[in-house]
C-alpha cells in the first residue's frame, strides 16, 4: 500500500489549481439518471469516488465515458436496465444513496442498498426517505436494502427537514424535477454543491427557485433534456491548500479560488493571523506573522464553518499561539485525526464533541495513520509544520478527494513524495 513522505517545509510561494468539487460531481453524475438525453459535465475532478460513480451507475445501464485526461465525464441514460444498486458498491461509498431519488423519479422503482455506518458516525438516511415518502413513493427496508416505488408517480408535497441536510436535499430536489406539482422543501442544505446541482438541473429542464437558500421549491416538469455543465470549484480542497501557507509560512496563489464558497472559513483565517485576498485567477493567501493566533471553531452546515475543514484546522491549531476549542456539530466521531495529531507532538484533549488544542511551537514528524479522507489531508498539513520526517499510510483516503495531491504541494515548494508500496 502506498505512503506519503512529507518533511518540515516553508515558507511555500507560488499557485495550486483547484480542482471540480467532489461532492458537487457526486450529485451532478445521478442527474444523469433523469433524463434520456445525454449529460456531459467539465471541470470535473479525477478521484477513485467519482469512478466508484461511475461503476455503480453504468450497474445500472448507464453510460459513463471519461475524456480529456478524465476532466470531462459524458454520461447518457438513454437505457437503464437495472434498478438495483448493489451493496457492494454502496458501502464504499456513501454519496452511492444519490441515485435513489432519481432512479425513483424515472422508473416508478429503485432498490438501493443502505450504506450502513461510516468511520466519522452512524449517518442514518431517515431525512431521505421522510422526503420521498412525503413525495408519495412506499419505501421498505428489506435484507439490508430500501425497497422504493411509486407505482402512480410522484407527487409534489411540502417537506420540512429537522436537520439541513446536503444528501437528502439532494435527493429529494432530483426526485422533484419530475413529480406533478409543486414541491417545497424547508430547511434545505443551502451549500455550494445544492446550488450547482440546481443549476445543472435548470439546464435540463427542471423548474427550480431558492437553491442556495433554506426553502427549495421546485415545480415538476414531464421530462427533463441534456445539458453541459461545469462543475463548480471544490471549495474544499481550496480550504486545504489555503491552509499551507497558513502552516508553513509564505504566499500561495489558489487558482479558480472563490470568496463566496467559504466566507466562515475566511474569517476565521483573518482572526488567526492569514490575509486572504481576491486575484483576477483565485485568491491570494498569506501568513501575517511568524506564529498563527489561536482561534475557536465550530462546523455547521454552510455557511457555517464546514465539517470537511474541521480536521486541516486542527492541523492548523497544534502549532497556535494560544488554546483553541474546535466543536464538531455535524458528525458525532468526527475527531479520530486528533490521536494521530498528538503522536507528533500535539496536545490534544478530546470531550465528547469538543476538542481543546493548546499549541506547541512545533510538531515533531511520526508516523501515522490515516482514517478518513479529510483526517488524512489534515496529517500531510501537520507534518509541513513539523520538525523531520512525517510518513502518512493508508493514503487510499486521500485518492477519494484530492487529485494529484502530491504534484499541487510540491508545486508551492513543500517537501513531499509519494512512496510506492508493495
Ligand atoms: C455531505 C458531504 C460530506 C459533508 C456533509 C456535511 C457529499 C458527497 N458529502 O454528506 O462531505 O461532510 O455533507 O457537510 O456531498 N443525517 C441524518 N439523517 C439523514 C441524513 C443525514 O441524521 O437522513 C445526519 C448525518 O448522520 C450527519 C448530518 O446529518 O450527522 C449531516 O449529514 P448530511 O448533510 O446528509 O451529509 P451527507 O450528504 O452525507
Amino acid at each position: 500500500m502506498d505512503s506519503i513522505l512529507v518533511k518540515g517545509s516553508g515558507p511555500l510561494r507560488g499557485q495550486i489549481p483547484i480542482a471540480g468539487a467532489k461532492n458537487a460531481c457526486l450529485a451532478l453524475m445521478p442527474a444523469t439518471l433523469l433524463s434520456e438525453e445525454p449529460l456531459t459535465l467539465t471541470n470535473a475532478p479525477r478521484l477513485s469516488d467519482i469512478k466508484t460513480m461511475t461503476e455503480l451507475l453504468r450497474s445500472l445501464g448507464a453510460e459513463v465515458s471519461s475524456l480529456q485526461d478524465g476532466q470531462v465525464q459524458a454520461l447518457s441514460s438513454h437505457n437503464i436496465d437495472n434498478h438495483v444498486a448493489d451493496y457492494e458498491i454502496v458501502r464504499k461509498m456513501r454519496a452511492s444513496n444519490l441515485v435513489l431519488g432519481p432512479m425513483l423519479a424515472r422508473l416508478g422503482q429503485a432498490v438501493v442498498s443502505l450504506p450502513g455506518g461510516c468511520a466519522i458516525g452512524a449517518r442514518p438516511m431517515d431525512l431521505h426517505i421522510h422526503g420521498l415518502e412525503a413525495l408519495g413513493a412506499e419505501i421498505e427496508l428489506k435484507d439490508g436494502y430500501l425497497h422504493a416505488k411509486a407505482p402512480g408517480g410522484l407527487k409534489g408535497a411540502m417537506i420540512e427537514l429537522n436537520f439541513a441536510s446536503v444528501g437528502a436535499t439532494e435527493n429529494i430536489m432530483m426526485a422533484a424535477t419530475l413529480a406533478k406539482g409543486t414541491t417545497v422543501i424547508k430547511n434545505a442544505a443551502r451549500e455550494p454543491e445544492i446550488v450547482d446541482l440546481a443549476d445543472c438541473l435548470t439546464k435540463m429542464g427542471a423548474h427550480i427557485d431558492g437553491a442556495g437558500t433554506g426553502t427549495i421549491t421546485i415545480e415538476g416538469v414531464d421530462r427533463l433534456h441534456g445539458a453541459t455543465h461545469p462543475v463548480v470549484t471544490d471549495r474544499i480542497e481550496l480550504g486545504t491548500y489555503m491552509l499551507a501557507p497558513a502552516i508553513c509560512g509564505g504566499e500561495v496563489e489558489l487558482l479558480g479560488g472563490r470568496l463566496d464558497l467559504i466566507g466562515a472559513f475566511v474569517e476565521k483565517l483573518d482572526a488567526a493571523g492569514i490575509d486572504v485576498t481576491e486575484t483576477k485567477a483565485g485568491l491570494m493567501v498569506k501568513r501575517r506573522g511568524d506564529r498563527v493566533k489561536a482561534v475557536d471553531v465550530t462546523t455547521e452546515p454552510f455557511p457555517g464553518f464546514p465539517t470537511d475543514l474541521q480536521a486541516q484546522m486542527m492541523a492548523l491549531m497544534c502549532t497556535a499561539d494560544g488554546t483553541s476549542v474546535l466543536e464538531e456539530k455535524i458528525f458525532e466521531n468526527r475527531f479520530m485525526h486528533a490521536p494521530e495529531l498528538i503522536r507528533m507532538g500535539a496536545q490534544i484533549d478530546v470531550q465528547g464533541g469538543h476538542a481543546t488544542v493548546t499549541g506547541v511551537e512545533r510538531l515533531k514528524g511520526a508516523p501515522v495513520m490515516a482514517t478518513d479522507l479529510r483526517a488524512s489531508v489534515s496529517l500531510i498539513l501537520a507534518g509541513l509544520a513539523a520538525e523531520g520526517e512525517t510518513i502518512v499510510n493508508r493514503v487510499y483516503h486521500l485518492d477519494r478527494g484530492y487529485e494529484h495531491v502530491v504534484r499541487k504541494f510540491s508545486a508551492v515548494g513543500a517537501k513531499i513524495e509519494r512512496i510506492k508500496g508493495s
